[in-house]
């Protein structure tokens, strides 16, 4: 039975390349600008990076270090961001971004006041609860680029 699927799956992928594709990617789509986009994914990749430095900070019991890394990723960087977005994704998904920012405060915070790295790693799990509800529901693309798959895709007419 799961071959069959993963076959079916694989024939359709062949067979009707980007139109198949929007219909088994059921996240909602966020269509913005091109440099609005890519700010978007800056700022995640910073996310990523972030984590990863404080992980290894947490490895090494340098709480300071834990702080120093989690400040950045806080209110300050949603902010930014703000102006960048000028309201053009949907409220759900900025508060949802918001809150990701507030815990690394909180994050930040705790650090350098409880010290406790096991207290630091429940936060980023918790914390990234957010990233992985928020990537199950939403993916982004750019305006133009949009349009160019759909041009090429769609060769017959109705
Ligand atoms: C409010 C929604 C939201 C939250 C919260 C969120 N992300 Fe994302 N993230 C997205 C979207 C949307 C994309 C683009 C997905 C797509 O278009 O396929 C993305 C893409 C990414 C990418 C890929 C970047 C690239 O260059 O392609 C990384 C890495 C990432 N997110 C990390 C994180 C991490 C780590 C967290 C949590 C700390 C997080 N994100 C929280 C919405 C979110």
């Amino acid at each position: 039975m799961k071959h069959l699927v993963t076959a079916l799956v694989f024939t359709l992928g062949l067979g009707a390349a980007s139109a198949s594709a929007e219909n088994i990617d059921k996240r909602q789509t966020l269509v913005i600008t091109e440099a609005q986009r890519e700010h978007v994914l800056e700022e995640m990749r910073s996310l990523l990076s972030g984590i990863q430095n404080i992980l290894a900070a947490l490895a090494r019991d340098d709480m300071a270090a834990v702080a120093q890394y989690a400040r950045p990723l806080g209110m300050g960087m949603k902010a930014k961001s703000e102006d960048h977005l000028k309201g053009a994704l949907p409220k759900e998904f900025m508060q949802l971004g918001m809150s990701v920012h507030s815990d690394f405060d909180r994050i930040a915070a705790a650090a350098e006041s409880s010290k406790d790295p096991k207290h630091t790693l429940r936060q980023l799990g918790e914390t990234m609860n957010k990233c992985v509800s928020c990537h199950a529901s939403y993916q982004i693309r750019a305006e133009s680029r949009t349009l160019g798959v759909k041009d090429g895709a769609q060769h017959h007419k109705h």
